[in-house]
């Protein structure tokens, strides 16, 4: 072990040490894999730069790819969303001490600045000795939202032109700190991603954003290397983005403000995987859900679900608490804000944070920023009038579940993080055999079934077997894959 990492304070190991025994019994699929891929140590000699929330969850991932026999160097996909506690407990690993660190060096606080967070993403990508040998540099990444791998795209990008570029006008402000924190890695080292980038097998992606930003390369005919959708297996999006967002959401929400939810309006924004687990949660805690989506096959389903659904204009003054879940961008302006009831709750749970305009928020004239605690922040409007109203915005506008609680639980992790163990797998014993090319990939459907089977046994689920006559009238084989590729779940 290496003594570079930076974490928050290494002295929380021992109370992340508990979690993480305790998310182990929660996390059968990964426990499995471990028992299974154990002694043959099929990642023996892959060096992974992780980029995905440092949470408990993520250190029982790191010790099953490290107890495969991978390298590790992880940082956090999102400033707000690292547990300090299992940060400090990956970095001195099972078997370490404080003064003997014996871990994966990790690069993740919570609270972040974005230089920070970008200063990160370049370390998971920066490993020992591989300036001169680029060998020893990572070959394969786990990613979470597609930073790191867009990181590597732009500097290969920046040092075949000699120079990074200037951001136009256009530009998110968060993407002039990636250009300059390229701008310094160019001026200290011109070759560094492009003697990184060829080493590289593959990347696993965890999240629906990601996985687009992935599929624009590729159309592009840009993407540098093979690429596994671990979003789309049915295991994970209809799982971890469901119902993982069912108990996330209301954790963050309640952790945040303790409001009661029953009773209220609550406007959930798009209703995909993430959208559908938020408003059976909040309909859960008998809050009265009103749905906004453009795609009219998902509307009609939140219609048939039970849902009222409208377009945002037309419920902005009735809402109690507004999420947003679509991935896109611009969801929530200002405009609406100004609109909404006074204390109105407006959160995040999509995984960029440009979905409310808080740019717009802060240049409304004369309001009022006040911090109630970290993550939790009071706007208010009309400061200087007697009818003084504001609203609460919960994580500026980031991933909620993760910055005002502690993401989802183990359970349906362990499924989410079994397809990224498999996905790692694959890319790292299948490079040079030329079943994955430069594209993106969805794990067969087999693997997809072996999934949920290593989770099944923990709740006690009975599964009904085909008779070989049963198979044989279906089609299928009696050990699976039981759907066509095209089913939807
Ligand atoms: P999805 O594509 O299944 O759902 C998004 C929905 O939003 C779609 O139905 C789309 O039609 C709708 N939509 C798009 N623009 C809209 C607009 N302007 N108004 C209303 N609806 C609109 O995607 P999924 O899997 O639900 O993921 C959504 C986001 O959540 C992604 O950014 C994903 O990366 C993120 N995510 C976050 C998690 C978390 O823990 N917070 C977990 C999993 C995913």
């Amino acid at each position: 072990m290496t003594a570079d990492y930076k974490i928050a304070d290494l002295s929380l190991h021992a109370a992340g040490r508990h979690q993480i025994r305790l998310a182990e019994h929660e996390m059968p699929g990964l426990m499995a894999l471990r028992e299974e891929y154990g002694d043959q140590q099929p990642l023996a000699g892959a060096r992974i730069a992780g980029s995905l929330h440092m949470t408990v969850q993520t250190a029982v991932l790191i010790e099953t790819l490290v107890a495969l026999g991978a390298q590790v160097r992880w940082a956090s996909c999102n400033i707000f969303s690292t547990q300090d506690e299992a940060a400090a407990a990956v970095v001195v690993g099972p078997n370490g001490t404080p003064e003997d660190p014996q871990g994966v060096p990790v690069f993740a606080w919570k609270n972040e600045t974005l230089e920070e967070y970008w200063w990160t993403a370049e370390q998971i990508l920066t490993w020992p000795g591989a300036a001169e040998n680029p060998e020893l540099g990572p070959n394969l990444i786990l990613d979470d939202g597609g930073d790191a791998t867009m990181l590597v795209h732009q500097g290969v990008e920046f040092e075949a032109a000699g120079a990074v570029p200037e951001a136009t006008d256009q530009d998110p402000h968060e993407y002039t700190i990636v250009l300059s924190r390229l701008r310094e890695s160019l001026a200290r080292d011109p070759q560094k991603f492009t003697r990184l980038a060829p080493q590289i097998k593959g990347v696993t992606e965890e999240t629906t954003t990601g996985v687009h930003r992935l599929y624009q390369l590729a159309a592009a005919n840009k993407l540098l290397f093979p690429a596994i959708n671990v979003n789309d297996s049915v295991t994970k999006s209809k799982f971890d983005n469901k119902y993982g967002i069912r108990h996330s959401l209301p954790d963050g929400i309640m952790r945040a403000t303790d409001v009661l939810i029953g009773g209220k309006v609550a406007v959930v924004c798009g209703y995909g995987d993430v959208g559908k687990g938020a408003a059976e949660a909040l309909r859960g805690q008998g809050a009265r859900v009103v749905v906004t989506e453009v795609d009219p096959i998902c509307a009609l389903q939140a219609a048939m679900d039970g849902y009222q659904v409208a377009r945002l204009d037309s419920v902005i003054s009735e809402g109690d608490l507004f999420i947003t879940t679509t991935g896109g961008k611009d969801i929530i302006m200002a405009a609406d804000m100004l609109k909404m009831k006074d204390k109105a709750i407006v959160g995040n749970v999509g995984h960029f944070d440009n979905e409310i305009d808080m740019a717009g928020l802060a240049a409304v004239p004369g309001v009022r920023k006040v911090e109630i605690k970290p993550q939790v922040h009071e706007w208010v409007f009309d400061a200087d009038t007697a009818t003084e109203r504001s609203i609460i915005v919960l994580s500026e506008g980031r991933l909620l579940n993760l910055g005002n609680a502690t993401g989802h639980p183990s359970f349906v992790m362990s499924n989410s993080f079994a397809n990224q163990t498999i996905g790692q797998i694959e890319l790292f014993t299948k490079d040079g055999t030329g079943e994955y090319e430069r594209d993106v990939y969805v794990l067969p459907k087999l693997l997809d079934e072996k999934v949920a089977r290593l989770h099944l046994p923990a709740l006690g689920v009975e599964l009904t077997e085909l008779t070989p006559g049963q198979a044989d009238y279906l089609g299928v084989d009696a050990a699976g894959p039981y759907k066509p590729d095209h089913y939807r779940y």
